[in-house]
């Protein structure tokens, strides 16, 4: 006789619906680990990120090494986009899973459930608003990098849950071939032929080998020729690299060129200044070689020359401990970018430079012009544009 709940068990829920072999535990472990490793870089690197911009008491980043965001932030975006592959294949693989039967087994079980509505919609979510971000594609009214945060931490947080869950299963199915498919007995009654598990992860690593290389040229020189996805071309812009805000969209020309304009050095100072462009190209000029490395990923090196900015502070009469570091304000009159915080040891650095000129020829307007902010070691986004204020704070 055939009880109620047997007669539920209906569709997907039916016993042997999923025939395929792909669908192991195996494998299901091995994209499991990938994607554990993707992630993990993902999220140390995106919070590092998140701290540069936006530092905690505690929280103190050095000056040099002059590239070391560009790496990290480099790296999270390239791990990002591996994860895409990777992420769809798992989903794939462990599918049936949720249509075990009965749906839910006990607490822990409904518990483990739980933790991947987390866990898959954040990640889901957090690929797709970061490949949406570095193509420029905004199609939301929400802050991006404030969404894309918490997303990472619900994210994490079902990781953490699911590997807990997962961390016994997955060392059995690593520890021998052929560990038992995701729907043993499915798999066992399922067609021969089709895609082999070996030949399956083989598809998946060629997917993420093919898209790194075809993204990463953005931030790796030597790859840009092959890099036919990348969203960016660091030699393709304004003076031959690129912009992600025009002076035009900044609304900022008029102010940009006016001739009255003046560099204001203002707060803890004793002798508050009002440079004019003259003043300015009168006082003792450095070059540095730095690079502005993208929140987006791509990063690129030029030669900048300027007034460095600990001269400009010293002339003012700044405190020389600059304890809650200097305000660096924009001429443009809004964007979430228009101000950005040097802290002390930014400030202090003989390379951070109010930039005149780059490559040897006067900054385009699009890069800034009169004044563009070059520190080491910060994302493009805080080496502020078209620069008019600076304040001690
Ligand atoms: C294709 C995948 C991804 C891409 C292209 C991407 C891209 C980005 C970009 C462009 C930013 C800089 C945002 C800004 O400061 O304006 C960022 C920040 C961040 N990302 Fe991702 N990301 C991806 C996946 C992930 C994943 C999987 C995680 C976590 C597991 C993650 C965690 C973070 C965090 C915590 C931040 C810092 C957000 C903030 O500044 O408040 N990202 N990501």
């Amino acid at each position: 006789m055939i009880g109620r709940a047997d007669r539920l068990r209906r569709g997907p829920f039916r016993e042997g619906a999923f025939t395929s072999r792909l669908h192991s535990e195996r494998l299901g472990a091995i994209l499991g680990v990938a994607l554990g490793v993707t992630f993990g870089v993902c999220f140390l690197t995106g919070l590092l990120s998140h701290l540069i911009q936006h530092p905690p008491g505690w929280f103190h980043w050095t000056s040099r090494p002059a590239g070391v965001y560009r790496v990290t932030q480099g790296l999270h975006v390239a791990t990002g986009v591996a994860s895409i592959p990777l992420l769809l294949a798992k989903l794939w693989v462990v599918y049936p899973h949720l249509w075990r039967w009965p749906p839910i087994a006990s607490v822990a079980h409904a518990l483990e459930r739980l933790s991947l509505v987390p866990l898959v919609g954040g990640s889901v979510f957090l690929l797709f608003s970061g490949v949406a971000s570095i193509i420029r594609w905004f199609p939301w009214h929400f802050s991006f990098p404030r969404a894309h945060y918490w997303a990472s931490w619900a994210a994490i947080g079902g990781l953490l849950v699911h590997i807990g869950a997962k961390a016994a299963s997955t060392r059995r199915a690593l520890g021998r071939e052929g560990a038992a498919p995701v729907v043993a007995a499915a798999a066992e009654a399922g067609p021969e032929g089709g895609l082999s598990r070996r030949g399956f992860l083989g598809a998946v690593a060629a997917a993420v080998g093919v898209l790194t290389v075809a993204t990463v040229g953005q931030a790796v020189r030597p790859l840009s020729g092959l890099s036919a996805l990348a969203p960016r071309d660091p030699d393709v812009g304004p003076q031959g690299f690129p912009i992600n805000r025009t002076a035009h969209e900044a609304k900022v020309e008029r102010l940009a060129t006016d001739p009255a304009y003046r560099l204001l050095v203002e707060g803890r100072v004793a002798d508050p200044l009002a440079l004019s462009m003259d003043e300015l190209r009168a006082m003792p000029m450095r070059e540095a070689t730095l690079p502005i490395p993208c929140v987006d990923g791509w990063n690129v090196s030029k030669t900048w020359r300027g007034v460095p900015v600990a001269d400009l502070l010293a002339r003012a009469g700044a405190s020389a401990d600059l304890r809650d570091g200097v305000l660096v304000e924009s001429l443009e009159p809004k964007g979430a970018y228009r101000v950005s915080m040097l802290d002390p040891a930014h400030a202090r650095d003989p390379d951070t430079l109010l930039a005149l000129e780059v490559e040897g020829e006067p900054l385009a307007l699009d890069h800034g012009f009169p004044l563009r902010l070059i520190t080491p070691n910060a994302p493009g986004v805080m080496q502020t544009k078209w620069v008019g204020r600076l304040e001690v704070r």
